[in-house]
Protein backbone atom coordinates (compact mmCIF):
# COMPACT_ATOMS: atom_id res chain seq x y z
CA UNK A 1 0.00 0.00 0.00
CA UNK A 2 1.22 3.69 -0.76
CA UNK A 3 2.44 4.70 2.78
CA UNK A 4 4.31 7.63 4.31
CA UNK A 5 6.84 8.39 6.63
CA UNK A 6 8.82 10.96 8.30
CA UNK A 7 12.34 11.52 7.74
CA UNK A 8 15.20 13.78 9.42
CA UNK A 9 18.60 14.51 8.13
CA UNK A 10 20.46 14.94 11.16
CA UNK A 11 22.97 17.92 12.03
CA UNK A 12 25.93 15.58 10.94
CA UNK A 13 24.91 15.50 7.58
CA UNK A 14 23.46 19.02 7.27
CA UNK A 15 26.62 20.17 8.36
CA UNK A 16 28.57 18.19 5.29
CA UNK A 17 26.51 19.38 2.90
CA UNK A 18 25.07 16.26 2.11
CA UNK A 19 21.07 17.04 2.00
CA UNK A 20 21.05 16.46 -1.77
CA UNK A 21 22.92 13.34 -1.96
CA UNK A 22 20.70 11.70 0.91
CA UNK A 23 17.71 13.25 -1.18
CA UNK A 24 18.58 11.37 -4.58
CA UNK A 25 19.07 7.96 -2.43
CA UNK A 26 15.18 7.94 -1.69
CA UNK A 27 14.28 9.52 -4.88
CA UNK A 28 16.38 6.89 -6.53
CA UNK A 29 14.60 3.84 -4.42
CA UNK A 30 10.83 5.57 -5.54
CA UNK A 31 10.48 7.26 -2.06
CA UNK A 32 8.85 10.73 -3.34
CA UNK A 33 9.20 14.06 -0.76
CA UNK A 34 5.96 15.13 -0.34
CA UNK A 35 6.98 17.95 2.56
CA UNK A 36 10.65 18.96 3.48
CA UNK A 37 11.66 21.90 6.06
CA UNK A 38 15.28 23.16 7.42
CA UNK A 39 14.81 23.76 11.39
CA UNK A 40 16.71 24.37 14.00
CA UNK A 41 15.19 22.26 16.90
CA UNK A 42 15.56 23.38 20.37
CA UNK A 43 16.17 20.97 23.54
CA UNK A 44 12.62 20.90 24.24
CA UNK A 45 11.86 19.54 20.59
CA UNK A 46 14.04 17.39 20.42
CA UNK A 47 13.44 15.92 23.87
CA UNK A 48 9.63 15.28 23.36
CA UNK A 49 10.30 14.21 19.87
CA UNK A 50 12.73 11.12 21.62
CA UNK A 51 10.63 10.81 24.81
CA UNK A 52 10.42 7.60 24.39
CA UNK A 53 14.15 6.82 24.68
CA UNK A 54 14.59 8.93 28.05
CA UNK A 55 15.41 6.39 29.93
CA UNK A 56 18.60 5.34 27.49
CA UNK A 57 21.85 6.01 28.37
CA UNK A 58 22.26 7.83 25.07
CA UNK A 59 19.19 9.96 25.23
CA UNK A 60 21.31 13.34 26.88
CA UNK A 61 23.88 12.83 24.03
CA UNK A 62 21.19 12.20 21.21
CA UNK A 63 19.06 15.09 21.94
CA UNK A 64 22.42 17.35 22.51
CA UNK A 65 22.95 16.24 19.09
CA UNK A 66 19.70 16.81 17.45
CA UNK A 67 20.24 20.78 18.27
CA UNK A 68 23.85 21.08 17.25
CA UNK A 69 23.04 22.18 13.90
CA UNK A 70 19.76 22.60 11.58
CA UNK A 71 17.78 19.34 10.73
CA UNK A 72 16.11 18.59 7.40
CA UNK A 73 12.41 16.95 8.75
CA UNK A 74 10.76 15.28 5.89
CA UNK A 75 7.82 13.30 4.22
CA UNK A 76 8.42 10.51 2.18
CA UNK A 77 5.56 8.65 0.23
CA UNK A 78 5.20 5.41 -1.79
CA UNK A 79 4.74 1.53 -1.84
CA UNK A 80 5.50 0.37 1.41
CA UNK A 81 7.65 3.74 2.32
CA UNK A 82 8.14 2.75 5.73
CA UNK A 83 10.34 -0.20 5.45
CA UNK A 84 11.54 0.99 1.91
CA UNK A 85 13.04 4.50 3.64
CA UNK A 86 14.68 1.84 6.34
CA UNK A 87 16.16 -0.31 3.97
CA UNK A 88 17.55 2.78 2.43
CA UNK A 89 18.88 4.09 5.52
CA UNK A 90 20.67 0.98 6.55
CA UNK A 91 21.43 -0.49 9.96
CA UNK A 92 21.36 2.17 12.85
CA UNK A 93 24.79 0.87 13.38
CA UNK A 94 26.72 2.31 10.74
CA UNK A 95 29.45 -0.23 11.11
CA UNK A 96 26.47 -2.81 10.15
CA UNK A 97 24.59 -1.35 7.41
CA UNK A 98 24.90 -2.87 3.84
CA UNK A 99 26.70 -1.55 1.49
CA UNK A 100 25.41 1.45 -0.99
CA UNK A 101 22.48 2.30 2.04
CA UNK A 102 22.94 5.75 3.43
CA UNK A 103 24.70 5.12 6.81
CA UNK A 104 26.91 3.24 4.83
CA UNK A 105 28.31 5.80 2.97
CA UNK A 106 27.46 8.87 5.16
CA UNK A 107 27.53 7.69 9.08
CA UNK A 108 29.98 8.45 11.41
CA UNK A 109 28.72 6.66 14.15
CA UNK A 110 25.80 5.03 15.93
CA UNK A 111 24.93 8.36 17.70
CA UNK A 112 25.65 10.39 14.65
CA UNK A 113 23.89 8.56 12.15
CA UNK A 114 23.25 10.75 9.47
CA UNK A 115 19.22 9.72 9.08
CA UNK A 116 15.81 9.34 11.01
CA UNK A 117 13.23 7.05 9.63
CA UNK A 118 9.91 6.01 11.48
CA UNK A 119 9.67 2.81 12.73
CA UNK A 120 5.92 1.48 11.89
CA UNK A 121 2.69 3.13 10.62
CA UNK A 122 1.54 4.73 13.83
CA UNK A 123 4.84 6.30 14.52
CA UNK A 124 4.91 7.66 11.08
CA UNK A 125 1.59 9.01 11.84
CA UNK A 126 2.88 10.56 15.11
CA UNK A 127 6.28 11.61 13.90
CA UNK A 128 4.22 13.11 10.66
CA UNK A 129 1.85 15.16 12.69
CA UNK A 130 4.51 16.26 15.39
CA UNK A 131 6.36 18.34 12.16
CA UNK A 132 3.94 18.76 9.72
CA UNK A 133 0.30 20.11 9.49
CA UNK A 134 -2.02 18.43 6.47
CA UNK A 135 -1.77 21.51 4.04
CA UNK A 136 2.59 21.21 4.38
CA UNK A 137 1.90 17.78 3.19
CA UNK A 138 1.56 17.80 -0.84
CA UNK A 139 1.17 14.05 -2.32
P1 LIG B 1 17.14 7.12 15.39
O1 LIG B 1 16.54 6.24 14.34
O2 LIG B 1 17.05 8.58 15.16
O3 LIG B 1 16.43 6.79 16.77
C1 LIG B 1 17.08 6.89 18.01
C2 LIG B 1 18.52 7.23 17.87
O4 LIG B 1 19.32 7.00 18.99
C3 LIG B 1 19.17 6.37 16.80
O5 LIG B 1 18.67 6.74 15.54
C4 LIG B 1 20.63 6.62 17.05
O6 LIG B 1 21.12 7.74 16.35
C5 LIG B 1 20.64 6.92 18.53
N1 LIG B 1 21.35 5.83 19.21
C6 LIG B 1 21.01 4.54 19.23
N2 LIG B 1 21.90 3.85 19.95
C7 LIG B 1 22.84 4.75 20.37
C8 LIG B 1 24.01 4.65 21.15
N3 LIG B 1 24.42 3.48 21.64
N4 LIG B 1 24.71 5.77 21.37
C9 LIG B 1 24.28 6.96 20.87
N5 LIG B 1 23.16 7.11 20.14
C10 LIG B 1 22.46 6.01 19.89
Amino acid sequence: ATERTLSIIKPDATKRNLTGKINAKFEEAGLRIVAQKRIQLTKAQAGEFYKVHAERPFYDELCEFMVSAPVVVQVLEGENAIAKNREVMGATNPADAAEGTIRAEFAESVGENSVHGSDAPETAAEEIAFYFSGLEIVG
